[in-house]
């Protein structure tokens, strides 16, 4: 199997069959950090941070910023690094606001999220003057309107999470968009044309955009191009001109070499070729376009390094090969059948392969990293690399079984930097982060 396109871009496989990333010896780090253990490639996250700011440039004349959307994953080390990169940010909690921070990210490129947001992450994002805090009902709207008025101090500056209905093609479980989604203000049953009206009226609300977010893990330009065409004919319908305007993140990445292509220019181009083409129709200025990827920002530049365990064959012939991580560092797969591939760290280049079950260490049969992967032999001990682990992983860890959260390192040019220690025992009997 070619690895190369799902691999960082800085990974390089030895005439000796020998994967390095960054030109690290991946034994070495393990052996010095633990496993399981977790790699990101700046050159990759670079690589794509520039092409996708640099795409955006050329597509929309008017303002435009992208913004990381944090949930993808997040610590104060990378926060640091991605502030640097010229980033806005996405939030969706008090935590993520107060990394984002400490990394340096101004407020006024910060932007709060979340569907059930509470007063005290409200009231942060109020306090700070974020660029916007996005609201995602009519109940939301006016529990922020009662906060904004008690402080009495800045009016909240709002946009609107529009829920419009697309039919894309992504789990159930990650879209986000369509009449039972949980998020955002439906078109279809008013309630967006209701949070416009209520909004422009409120002496404690001041409307600067409409957002919305379909969901992640898409590769159809078109859903963007026809959901920025219903969220405009909503906005034209109340005749507000939106300032700002964010067509979130969601657009796709490979995980296995089966998966569609994941260049940024198909997505870029429907959603800023729709959204000027909207702003033509109507007469209106073009608003500041605010992007929002997480995913296809950080997944490749990850990799999770494992070590083999146990294996077995079942009776029903399964060859089963067991790591030493799993469900806790990544419930993807038991969330929602997320596909990988995995190779063995010394034998990477290895044409003597045969299918096997690579599973975790948990209690739980769902514990499954990859039903069916072709892996050459391997022995106790060997290291297996996950590619494509960057995004939705450490952010969705777990202690379950008290596991310990693992370490993270940051590979670049100057070597290797420790974003997240690995957990320790505290006297709770919780894991901690070491001192
Ligand atoms: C509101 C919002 N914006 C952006 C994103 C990022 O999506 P992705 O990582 O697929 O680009 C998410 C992900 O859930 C989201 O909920």
């Amino acid at each position: 199997m070619n690895f190369t396109p799902l691999l960082p871009i800085s990974a390089n496989v030895s005439p000796q069959g020998v994967l390095t990333i960054a030109n690290q010896d991946l034994e070495r780090l393990a052996e010095q950090y633990g496993t399981p253990l977790y790699l990101y490639d700046a050159a990759t996250i670079h690589q794509q941070v520039n092409t996708l700011q640099s795409l955006l440039k050329q597509a929309y004349p008017g303002q435009s910023l992208v913004a990381y959307a944090a949930k993808a994953y997040f610590s104060e080390g990378i926060s640091r690094k991605l502030a640097a990169m010229g980033l806005g940010i996405d939030v969706v909690s008090l935590g993520e606001l107060e990394l984002a921070l400490r990394g340096g990210f101004a407020p006024g490129v910060l932007h709060l999220h979340g569907n059930n947001k509470s007063e005290e992450e409200l009231a942060a994002a109020l306090e700070i003057h974020a660029q916007a805090i996005v609201v995602d009902s009519l109940d939301e709207l006016r529990l922020l309107e009662s906060l904004a008025a008690r402080r009495g101090k800045n009016k909240a500056r709002i946009w609107l999470r529009v829920t419009p209905t697309v039919q894309g093609h992504t789990h159930a479980h990650i879209d986000t968009s369509g009449a039972n989604s949980k998020f955002g203000l439906h078109i279809e049953n008013g309630q967006a044309a209701e949070a416009i009206r209520y909004a422009r009226a409120s002496a404690w609300l001041d409307l600067v955009g409409l957002h919305m977010h379909l969901g992640s893990q898409f590769f159809e330009p078109e859903i963007y191009s026809e959901a920025v065409h219903q969220l405009y004919q909503l906005a034209q319908s109340e005749n507000f001109q939106p300032q700002e305007f964010s067509p979130g993140g969601g657009w796709g990445v490979r995980y296995t070499p089966a998966d569609p292509q994941d260049a940024y220019a198909p997505w870029l181009e429907a959603v800023c070729e729709s959204v000027i083409a909207e702003c033509a129709r109507l007469g209106w200025p073009l608003p500041r376009l605010i992007l929002e990827p997480g995913r296809s920002l950080v997944a490749r530049a990850g990799v999770a390094v494992y070590r083999v365990g146990a294996q077995k064959t079942t009776p029903s012939g399964l060859r089963i090969v067991a790591v030493d991580g799993g469900l806790a560092d990544n419930p993807r797969h038991a969330l929602y059948q997320a596909r990988y591939t995995a190779l063995a760290v010394k034998q990477a280049n290895a044409t003597n392969v045969s299918q096997a079950r690579l599973v975790g260490k948990f209690c739980e049969s769902g514990d499954v990293l990859i039903p069916a992967v072709d892996l050459p032999q391997v022995e106790r001990g060997d290291l297996i690399a996950v590619p494509v682990a960057g995004a939705y992983q450490l952010s969705m860890t777990s202690n379950y079984n008290l596991a310990p959260r693992p370490a993270v390192l940051w590979l670049d040019e100057n070597g290797v930097e420790l974003l997240q220690k690995r957990e320790v025992p505290s006297e709770s009997g919780w894991w901690r982060l070491p001192e």
